[in-house]
């Protein structure tokens, strides 16, 4: 099974520039989590800190037991072989074929022959579909296609985590559902910790165990996908249905004239855009049948068990309707989902997940 990532109060900045702070959240192990938000939130800047390539100045990244922010380089080294990433750009090699680009990291940390790295260097492209395209250089790929060999690169070592960038960007809507089912099939085989950072909605509520959103320098939320999926936060349900109504704006700071400037020209019949009201919970994509049991499946549901009290109520009765098969009334014979201690006040704190519950509040202020 992957490793559980624990990441807590972490904070980064870029000289004067903060990106986010006081993230705290838990990828529980072998479940496939995504991170979301609005463009320049610090998604790729999160991603590429938990691997060690950029170092948040505050906070702890456990991994494996090991916080990566405060361990030698070759113990990071050491984790980070325990690794997978596809890059948003794909950062592949320009002057290597896709072959040898798929190839690298077997010839770079395995003594494997060359026989046997040709095995798997087929079989992942043929999972991404790029049989027949090996000869070729990045540059004479389309976008989509070197994403998709950027994420046969990051599965060649059978990685326990795995974290894709934008796996859906550069691809039309079909390629970005087979690159989800490829991802939950993946989770089903190898059982890794998979975080998926994307803009892509459909994407975002039909794949991942537990989803967290980026939103002006914080971590709205983080938790198992009912959380996110039923939420009432403005900025969620704004990001859901890509309308310009709500408080994402063009550029990171909207403030209160301009949504109601814009909420005036809505009300006037202006089309706010998005094309269809995005509300509650779609089922998730399973794996393709032939393939192992996802593993994940049953531990969440153990997990969000145990968790299940501290939820916010549109959340608990989603879980409660998904669970097994067993209905609410047999799993949870009284427990009443209405009744929780779930926090509501004033302040509009929701919760992020941390292993013990969502006692620890992160929200927006
Ligand atoms: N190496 C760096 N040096 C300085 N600033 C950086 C660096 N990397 C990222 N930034 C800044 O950090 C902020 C967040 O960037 P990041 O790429 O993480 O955004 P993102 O959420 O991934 O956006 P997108 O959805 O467009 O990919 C941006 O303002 C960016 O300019
Ligand atoms: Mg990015």
């Amino acid at each position: 099974m992957g490793v559980e990532v624990s990441v807590e109060g972490l904070t980064k900045s870029f000289g004067s520039q903060r990106i986010w702070q006081d993230v705290s959240l838990t990828l529980p192990a072998g479940e496939v989590s995504a991170l979301l938000g609005p463009s320049g939130t610090g998604k790729s800047v999160f991603l590429k800190s938990l691997i060690g390539l950029l170092r948040p100045e505050q906070g702890s990244i456990i991994i494996d037991g090991t916080d990566i922010l405060q361990c030698s380089s070759k113990d990071l080294y050491e984790i980070r072989k325990l690794f997978g990433v596809l890059f948003q750009d794909g950062a592949l090699f320009g002057s290597m074929n896709l072959y040898d680009n798929v190839a690298f990291p077997l010839r770079e940390h395995t003594k494997k022959s060359e026989s046997d790295i040709r095995k798997i260097v087929m079989s992942k492209l043929e999972l991404v579909g790029l049989l027949g395209a090996e000869d070729k250089l990045p540059g004479e790929i389309s976008g989509g296609m070197r994403k998709r060999a950027g994420l046969a690169r990051a599965l060649v070592l059978d990685p326990e985590i795995i974290l894709v960038d934008e796996p859906d960007s550069g691809l039309d809507p079909v390629r970005t559902t087979y690159i989800s089912q490829t991802l939950i099939d993946i989770n089903a085989e190898i059982d890794a910790t998979i975080l998926i950072v994307s803009h892509n909605i459909n994407l975002a509520r039909t794949v991942p165990d537990n989803i967290g959103m980026l939103f002006r320098r914080q971590l709205v939320m983080f938790g198992p996908r009912e959380v996110l999926l039923t939420s009432d936060e403005p900025v969620v349900k704004q990001f859901l249905n890509g309308t310009m109504i709500g408080p994402i704006g063009m550029s990171e700071e909207k403030d209160e004239a301009q949504m109601a400037h814009e909420q005036a020209l809505v009300d006037a019949g202006h089309h706010a855009g998005g094309v269809e009201d995005v509300e509650g919970i779609v089922p998730q994509m399973q794996a393709t049948p032939g393939m192992p049991v996802r593993q994940a499946v049953g531990r969440r549901q153990d997990r969000v068990r145990q968790i299940l009290h501290t939820l916010p109520p549109a959340a608990q009765a989603a879980i409660v309707e998904s669970l097994d098969g067993e209905g609410a009334a047999t799993a949870y014979p009284e427990h009443d989902y209405r009744e929780h201690d779930y926090r509501d006040d004033d302040t509009q704190v929701i919760p992020a997940y941390s292993p013990e519950g969502y006692d620890q509040p992160h929200g927006m202020k």
